[in-house]
């Protein structure tokens, strides 16, 4: 199966047809990656020295921006800099969040009325210098799966788009469609530490209680990074996203790895099963059939 739909759409807010709207959502739901090749995001000559990992804090890959955060001083995170700067940096990383919004409303209308939008994240660190502990290193096939935000089954739709000033592309690995992985997986997920799901909401490390769902998720994508032999066998196609191109999937689903580049923006959408087109192909549906059970 192709992984990797290209299609030639050059506007945030491009013209597109219902038939062909839901022609793309139908791919995206397979797990394919959308790849708006002609699609750049315009950073301003005043912004270009933001593109520079020394805005960085600590060991922060990423600056992560939240307008809903409650005052504007904490709506960035991750970054440093003096008050002026960090302004000018949410100011940039704010359109593209505007523009990613409007992208996916337009381009998915079906989804539009249940789209939320998770904090943006500008991710300045070179991928292949930025290797944490191999649990978050991103170059490792995975799904994605948030430790500390349980979704209970709602989709993780994300837009990326290459940034990267001296043209240098983002090249990502893509590997087994879910379900092949989650039938390797599943016979090897623990089950959860009786009462862990209760005392994570207690000690704070989870915003809300962890479900079943949410455990096997995480589980996944820890024992799929641990795997080296399946990260062998399962690596299908490596693909490179040129700089001034943007790219969608959803990322609970595609598995991926980021293989190298530097300086990308990122905007993360929650979405119930009820928007999809065919709720019975997102992971919880897939899982659900696997285990036999409910999972929320
Ligand atoms: C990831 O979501 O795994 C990393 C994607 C990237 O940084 O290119
Ligand atoms: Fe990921």
């Amino acid at each position: 199966m192709h992984r990797i739909v290209r299609t030639d759409f050059s506007s945030w807010s491009p013209q597109v047809g219902a038939d062909e709207s839901r022609a793309l959502a139908v791919e995206l739901e397979l797990g394919k990656v959308i790849h708006l090749w002609h699609l750049p995001f315009t950073i301003a000559a005043d912004e270009r020295r933001y593109l520079d990992p020394l805005w960085l804090s600590g060991t922060h890959k990423s600056i992560s921006f939240d307008p809903t955060r409650a005052q504007v001083d904490a709506s960035l995170r991750g970054a440093r800099g003096a008050p002026a700067d960090l302004l000018a940096v949410a100011s940039m990383i704010g359109r593209f969040r505007h523009c990613a919004t409007m992208l996916v409303r337009v381009l998915f209308p079906a989804y539009a009325a249940d789209l939320r939008p998770a904090p943006t994240s500008l991710r300045l660190g070179d991928v292949e210098t930025y290797k944490l502990s191999w649990r978050k290193d991103d170059t490792l096939l995975h799904v994605d799966a948030f430790p500390s935000r349980p979704n209970r089954g709602e989709r993780i739709l994300r837009v990326f788009t290459n940034v990267n000033p001296h043209g240098a592309a983002r090249t990502w690995k893509l590997g087994d469609l879910f379900e092949e992985s989650a039938r390797e997986f599943l016979p090897r997920v623990p089950a959860p530490m009786p009462g862990s799901a209760s005392l994570l909401r207690f000690l704070r490390l989870t915003k809300s209680r962890r479900s079943r769902y949410d455990h096997i998720m995480l589980s996944i994508h820890d024992r799929m990074k641990q795997d080296r032999e399946y990260q062998e066998r399962a690596s299908h196609l490596v693909y490179s996203f040129p700089s001034g191109s943007t790219w969608i999937c959803f990322s609970d689903q595609t598995t991926h790895a980021a293989l190298s580049g530097q300086y990308l923006l990122e905007q993360t959408f929650h979405l119930p099963l009820d928007a999809l087109y065919f709720p019975e192909r997102a992971p919880l549906k897939v899982l659900e059939r696997l285990s036999g059970g409910r999972l929320v």
